[in-house]
């Protein structure tokens, strides 16, 4: 990781706290951790990436693509979205794969409904949203998600119970109810969870497959 992406991230932090939700780009063992099920693939297979930052995780997704897949990427910051189209241009990494990816720059929430997913690799600090949002993004993933498909994303690992002790009542509680939701999320869905120490903040991955009674 170059020291341009890192000045460029924490900028972005600076000025988009909530949106950008950490300091630094995560680790390659992250992004490796992230992409394990995504590399078991077989079949051409439909990628959809929210919140790739400065593209670590992009970067590993594009050097496992095979012929015949195709990822978007879902970035809602323009800095960001701008960055990565750039990267994905000019990095020798993306270069066999380069007319496969397609770059979104909108909010997630604001995507169409494309119930074509075969894999969602997702970034989002939902720590940082509201309860409803939180909701309509595990919404759009279920909709979205093909029923064998699978969803996986990274949290901090005890980062939100210590803030739903810290600061603001109002915040504080919409955090223990957030943590609800989370956990349920979890509890119904997930099927395989790794731990990445070396990460800045160490981080849970999560690997979430649905079925049609959830
Ligand atoms: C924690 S950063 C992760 C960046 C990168 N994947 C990494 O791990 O280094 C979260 C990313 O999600 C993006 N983001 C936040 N809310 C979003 C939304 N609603 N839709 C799409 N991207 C969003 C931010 O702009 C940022 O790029």
């Amino acid at each position: 990781m170059s020291i341009t992406e890192r000045i460029l991230f924490l900028k972005q932090f600076r000025e988009n706290f909530q949106l950008t939700g950490s300091v630094t780009p995560s680790s390659r063992f992250l992004a490796k951790a992230i992409i394990s099920e995504f590399v078991k693939h077989q079949k051409p297979s439909v990628i959809l990436e929210v919140g790739p930052g400065t593209g670590v995780f992009t970067r590993e997704l594009a050097i496992n693509m095979k012929p015949g897949d195709t990822l978007y990427v879902c970035e809602i910051n323009p800095v960001f979205a701008d960055n990565i189209s750039q990267f994905i241009q000019t990095h020798p990494d993306f270069k066999s794969v380069r007319g496969q990816i397609k770059i979104i720059n909108k909010p997630l929430q604001e995507l169409n409904d494309m119930a074509a997913f075969d894999y969602i690799i997702s970034s989002l600090p939902m720590n940082n949203f509201d309860v409803k949002l939180v909701l309509d993004i595990h919404s759009y993933f279920r909709t979205n998600l093909k029923p064998e498909g699978t969803l996986s994303y990274f949290e901090y690992i005890g980062v939100r119970r210590v803030r739903s002790y810290l600061g603001k009542k109002e915040e504080r509680m919409k955090l223990r109810e957030l943590d609800k939701v989370l956990r349920d999320f979890v509890k119904k869905n997930e099927y395989k969870h790794e731990w990445v120490p070396f990460n800045i903040l160490p981080a849970h991955v999560r690997h979430l497959r649905f079925n049609k009674t959830n």
